[in-house]
């Protein structure tokens, strides 16, 4: 009976948390027009690694996004185009795809965060709340490239996409893109099938607006990416080093800044009673919904528990808290995250220089960072990376919700 109830208590633990994780991740819900299943031969791009409510975006703000193919396990987001005529064949059983049109979401302000999406052909409408509202941003690579250049760089006339000379091609489904450079299948640069029998296909020059060095995103592990002469340098996040960051730097100082430690990215394995942490990725001995937190067997906070924990391996003890050190260096005052979630400094107003609202506090604006960061004043923090892109605050001014603020990068 003892035991039952244990496991039952277990159970009821596994099930508050779960609901916990989505509540505060948001997950988002949306129903699929087709479930194991994906749509084949319209792929636009594909994007690893993403959220299923940032593929939806992705999709809802690219004027010519029909649909998308989602998979949850792996996280990949496949962008569709409009095909001429949809047949069954075109659809394709995958387990754990799920395929989404997003026709029926455009222009509704519940789902689209781009209403009235006033950007042109070739940019991507992005709803940021640090650049005030929508804004249109080119893309870097050309992949949403919808503009109507028809020549390649060295000066040839393209061949229309709907034509199958001089040059015959596979990519017939873009019938509608006449004889534009485009850039479906992840070359480098838009490009084309060229009305010179002796060239197949050529590049075609459309300026790009970044630098060729960081465009294959050489670094990892979110080090930052920048150009110099002859090639690229990384600036790497606290605790990596290396020409590209791949290399954990052993001689940081691994400890927390914030007391539930919601920002953690150190390398402490063990509980406060020294037991050892289990894998995230791993369900043994106990099972539960944080496999994809991508943090071997480190103690974290991914779910604003009052500290940074784990899972432990012992089977009677299913998590338990770990004791980070709180750390005795100060702060960086820049940014050397990508997204400044390390950001623990000083400034405390916003861009334009109003102060900052304390975390603590619920007026002039209300919100639910409260207790993730009650310990946190009125300094400018980003505690919801990778949604938020860069430290903000909520305002004392009560029609300024939020902004984020003028902190240099390291
Ligand atoms: C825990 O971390 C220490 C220090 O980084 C490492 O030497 C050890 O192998 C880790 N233990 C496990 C079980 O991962």
């Amino acid at each position: 009976m003892l035991v039952c109830l244990g496991q039952l208590l277990l159970l009821l633990v596994d099930i508050i948390m779960a609901s916990y994780d989505q509540f505060n991740s948001g997950i988002f819900r949306i129903n699929p027009d087709k479930i194991n299943t994906k749509l084949d031969g319209y792929n636009i791009r594909t994007f690893e690694k993403i959220s299923p409510k940032m593929c939806f975006d992705k999709c809802l703000r690219r004027p010519k996004c029909h649909s998308y193919n989602y998979n949850r396990h792996i996280l990949r987001c496949e962008l569709n185009f409009r095909p001429k005529y949809v047949s069954v064949d075109d659809f394709h059983n995958e387990v754990g795809f799920v395929y989404v049109e997003v026709g029926h979401y455009r222009g509704d302000p519940m789902y689209d965060t781009c209403l009235g999406n006033p950007c042109k052909s070739g940019e991507i409408c992005e709803n940021k709340k640090d650049a005030g509202g929508v804004v249109c941003v080119k893309d870097q690579e050309g992949k949403d490239y919808f503009g109507t250049v028809s020549t390649t760089k060295s000066g040839k006339t393209c061949q229309a996409w709907s034509k199958q000379e001089p040059h015959k091609h596979g990519f017939w489904a873009m019938n509608d893109e006449s004889n534009y450079c485009r850039n479906l299948d992840g070359e480098q640069a838009p490009w084309c099938y060229t009305t010179d029998s002796e060239t197949r296909y050529e590049m075609c020059d459309i300026p790009f607006c970044r630098n060729l060095a960081c465009r294959s995103s050489p670094c990892e592990n979110k080090g930052i990416c920048a150009e110099v002469a002859g090639g690229f340098k990384c600036k790497c996040p606290c605790g990596y080093t290396g020409d590209t960051c791949s290399t954990r730097d052993k001689n940081k100082e691994d400890c927390k800044r914030s007391t539930n430690g919601f920002e953690y990215k150190g390398m402490i394995n063990t509980t406060i009673s020294h037991r050892t942490c289990q894998r995230w990725d791993s369900d043994t001995p106990h099972g539960h919904s944080f496999n994809n937190l991508n943090a071997e067997n480190y103690c974290r906070n991914p779910d604003n528990e009052p500290k940074p924990w784990c899972y432990t391996t012992d089977p009677d003890k299913r998590w338990e808290i770990c004791d980070i050190p709180f750390c005795t260096t100060p702060a960086q005052e820049c940014v050397s995250s990508l997204y400044g979630e390390d950001y623990f400094g000083t400034v405390r107003q916003t861009k334009n220089g109003i102060p900052c609202q304390k975390w603590s506090d619920l007026t002039p604006h209300s919100h639910s960072y409260d207790s993730k960061l009650k310990d946190q004043d009125d300094y400018c923090r980003n505690p919801a990376a990778p949604g938020d892109k860069f430290p903000w605050c909520y305002t004392i001014d009560p029609d300024i919700r939020s902004d984020i603020c003028d902190i240099p990068r390291c």
